[in-house]
């Protein structure tokens, strides 16, 4: 069992827990994620470990509250436990001291862009950040992404914090300013993502993106989370999360994203799935 030890709100229906898994925490790095389980009814849900204590032996979950399970799990409390804590899982960020990189997180994208954003700064890269969401409510890790970057800049959609607009906005006018610009990393939704491989591309810009297609055993058998990557059949739980945002086919990805959303919508509304 992994205990919960702390949980906060960050947000409307965004939460942090901090768990007691010492053996993810020994190994895991920037990039990658952990497969969990609340009880021995429920279904595997991959989240991004968020940030570590290798001395603690903790790591930190960022989750938004968006169906059955991780409703469910936003009802967990201090003190209470998951059954399954299975990672860490996937390839970690390569990180190196490539020069300027802008790390770019939407929504709920901004918990796994932090650990990666703290690493290119930990090794030297001078690091701008564009942080955004829909509203100042759903705004989340200001102050730790502020911590980790050189430059932070802030879109929501209704301007209510920081500049309206979208991510890609400052992006944009980095570029059109000649900003030099030698990686971009970006997390979010699917369509911001695809968004921000759009305007790089033609610049030929590195961009890497993080993918969340639906993961089942997050260990390459099961198939599910497969991806066309640059014409390829890949598995983003072994091959990823991360990939050449200019290379993945987002279509395919968001049509996959959609095949379940019957089920989703029915588990929903009793709750809890597998009944
Ligand atoms: P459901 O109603 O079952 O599904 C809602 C939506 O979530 C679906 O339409 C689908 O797009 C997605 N989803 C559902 N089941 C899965 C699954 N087994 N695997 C992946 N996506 C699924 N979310 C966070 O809030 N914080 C994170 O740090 C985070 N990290 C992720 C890292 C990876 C590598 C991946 C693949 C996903 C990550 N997600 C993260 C998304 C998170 O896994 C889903 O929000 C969660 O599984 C939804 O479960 P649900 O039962 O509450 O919702
Ligand atoms: Fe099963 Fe990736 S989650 S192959
Ligand atoms: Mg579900």
């Amino acid at each position: 069992m992994y205990k919960i030890l702390e949980v906060e709100e960050l947000s409307e229906g965004v939460k942090s827990f901090i768990i007691d898994a010492p053996l993810v925490a020994r190994k895991c790095e920037a990039g990658q994620f952990i497969i969990l389980r609340i009880d021995e009814n429920g279904e595997r849900i991959p989240l991004t470990i968020a940030d570590y204590s290798r001395e603690k032996g903790t790591i930190q979950l960022i989750f938004q509250e968006v169906g059955a399970t991780t409703r469910k799990l936003g009802q967990l409390n201090a003190g209470d436990a998951l059954l399954d804590v299975a990672g860490p899982l996937g390839k970690a960020t390569e990180i190196e001291n490539f020069g300027v990189v802008v790390c770019i997180g939407g929504g709920i994208g901004v918990a796994p862009v932090y650990p990666i954003a703290r690493a290119y700064k930990n090794a030297g890269n001078k690091v701008i950040s564009i942080i955004g969401a829909r509203n100042s409510d759903l705004l989340i890790m200001e102050k730790e992404m502020r911590s980790v970057s050189d430059e932070l800049h802030i879109t929501t959609d209704d301007g209510s914090a920081g500049r309206k607009g979208l991510v890609v906005d400052p992006l944009k006018d980095m570029i059109a300013t000649d900003q030099k610009i030698d990686r971009v990393m970006a997390i979010g939704p699917m369509v911001m993502m695809r968004g921000v491989a759009e305007v790089t591309r033609s610049h030929e810009i590195h961009t890497l993106v993080s993918l969340n297609p639906i993961m089942v055993d997050g260990t390459g058998m099961c198939g599910g989370c497969r991806c066309s990557v640059g014409g390829e059949t890949k598995f983003a739980c072994v091959d990823g999360p991360e990939f050449d945002g200019h290379k993945v086919d987002f279509n395919g990805l968001m049509a996959r994203a959609r095949m379940y959303q019957t089920e989703e919508r029915q588990c929903k509304g009793y709750g809890a799935c597998h009944k």
